[in-house]
């Protein structure tokens, strides 16, 4: 009976395995997390020179502030998402047959660049290697890479050309997992166990624990590894961003990664790295979602269009314009990065909705750009129809839901005008405000408990958020809770 076949093991492996393949699933869609903060045992105090040297090589940057992830491999042949191979359990020897099939058309990386520019993002990100193992760089450590399968040419060497021909800084997106290669699972023996345990739901090794491996594959493996990552950090010239990904099925000890980053660095003194290959590195990359760091820690958050990083043909869930500025405002207003994906087709195109979204961010970014880049954590807290940035005493209100009422709708004197702009609990004097993308003047009064922005239009000026740049006598902090607090009450009853 095939029933007493399956071992108490086996049965709960499939357990395990499906519960795995949950996780997996949530993190390759569009599921939320970040990579957890390294254990203290794992993260090493900094010197002050680290630190300095940080401060260094972060402070392009940090004033980039937004930034375009390109997922891009075979994968977008299939265009079911990067992580078909595995969500289908498509054979080796089948998937690879992908290689030969992948014939983009010449060049395709300077169209992303073109659009990239034009969304205002100052940094790209491609992906040299994902999952699947298939190289898009002249790669001397194996024959499953672009120039000597289907697209016969170096697509890394044709993205960093496009990347600088348009301005922007190079990043590397790097996958450490690797589905093809043969020793990419079998390095570590214990990484089917681990699946069975109820550890799964983390993939990130939760304590850190060395688990056995077999250590003639993982001395392989990571040679390899750390081969790879050579190469696209020696023959690209000025590389920018690294940026890891996925480090299953090893730890950060057993992948060398203090060694992969000391390499990294004295090969490109002024990169900055991530912190997926098992150490903090240089900022923290929350994933679908928009998780500040604690402050002195920086971070990016990467998202999708959609839902998918791989093009993914039917996927359909397109973030508005709207969603992407207003994310953006966010991650500045917390002092982060954005990272913001598009999937290209296999022939190297960039899905027409993306297109649309980009260019919609784009002319909104060139009007408002300077409320983006290079502004400072701002500590003002949510707004029901507005985000903040700021710039030293400026305050950006960023208006994306414009409060204007239909004449006669609005009963209260208060409100009349009927358009106004309003923020309790502000705790700095307002000295001026104006419309930024128009320059023209906005009429206030403040008070210890609201500053009101009067006589605006009717219809919001700008699309799809407006911005109020209003300048201050001392550092714009909002607090609603000052609101809750000191606003006066009244009697009871009425
Ligand atoms: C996850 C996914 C991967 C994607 C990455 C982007 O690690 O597994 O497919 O490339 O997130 O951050």
């Amino acid at each position: 009976m095939l029933k007493s076949k399956i071992s108490r093991r086996d049965s709960l492996y499939l357990i395990g395995g499906s519960a795995a393949l949950a996780a997996s699933a949530l993190n390759a869609n569009c599921g939320k997390g970040s990579v957890p903060a390294p254990k203290p045992e794992q993260a090493e105090a900094e010197s002050p020179e680290v630190l300095a040297d940080r401060t260094r090589r972060m402070k392009w940057w940090h004033e980039a502030k937004f930034g375009m992830f390109i997922h891009w491999g075979l994968y977008s042949l299939i265009g079911h998402h990067e992580w078909a191979m595995e969500m289908e359990g498509i054979p080796v020897l089948q998937y690879q047959e992908l290689a030969k099939a992948f014939k983009p058309q010449p060049n395709a990386a300077r169209a992303w660049a073109k659009l990239a520019k034009q969304a205002g993002q100052k940094y790209m990100v491609m992906t040299t290697k994902h999952h699947e193992g298939f190289c898009n760089w002249d790669t001397k450590l194996t024959n499953y890479c672009a120039p000597k399968q289907g697209p016969g040419r170096d697509l890394v060497a044709e993205y960093v050309e496009a990347a600088r021909a348009e301005g922007l800084r190079v990043g590397f997106y790097y996958s450490l997992m690797d589905w093809h290669h043969p020793d990419g699972a079998r390095c570590s023996t214990e990484a089917r166990s681990y699946r069975q345990s109820s550890e799964v739901m983390d993939w990130r090794h939760p304590n850190g624990a060395p688990r056995s491996t077999d250590e003639a594959a993982r001395i392989r493996f990571v040679e390899y590894t750390h081969g790879l990552i050579r190469e696209l950090l020696t023959n690209y010239g000025k590389i920018d961003v690294l940026w890891y990904d996925i480090d299953w099925p090893l730890t950060a000890g057993q992948w060398e990664s203090k060694k992969m980053n000391e390499m990294v660095f004295k090969l490109q003194p002024d990169i900055v790295v991530n912190n997926r290959n098992g150490l903090p590195g240089d900022f923290s990359t929350p994933q679908q979602e928009i998780q500040a760091e604690k402050a002195g820690r920086a971070w990016e958050s990467c998202m999708t269009l959609n839902d998918s990083w791989g093009y993914t043909e039917a996927d359909d869930a397109w973030k508005s314009g709207k969603t992407i500025v207003r994310n953006l405002v966010r991650c500045a207003n917390e002092g982060g990065n954005y990272l913001l994906n598009i999937g290209p087709k296999p022939d190297g195109s960039v899905p027409e909705q993306s297109v649309r979204i980009l260019s919609e961010v784009g002319k909104w970014m060139d009007k408002n750009g300077p409320t983006i880049y290079e502004s400072e954590p701002c500590k003002a807290d949510w707004h029901t129809y507005a985000g903040y940035t700021r710039k030293g005493n400026t305050l950006y209100i960023h208006v994306h839901f414009w409060p204007a009422r239909t004449a006669g709708t609005m009963a209260l004197e208060y409100y009349k005008p009927p358009t106004v702009v309003a923020i309790g609990g502000l705790r700095a004097k307002v000295k001026s405000a104006r419309l930024f993308a128009s320059g023209e003047k906005v009429d206030f009064v403040q008070d210890d408990i609201s500053a009101r922005f009067t006589r605006l239009p009717q219809n919001p000026p700008d699309s799809p958020v407006t911005v109020i740049e209003v300048e201050c006598d001392s550092e714009p902090i909002v607090d609603s809770s000052y609101v809750r607090r000191e606003r006066p009450r009244a009697e009871v009853g009425i």
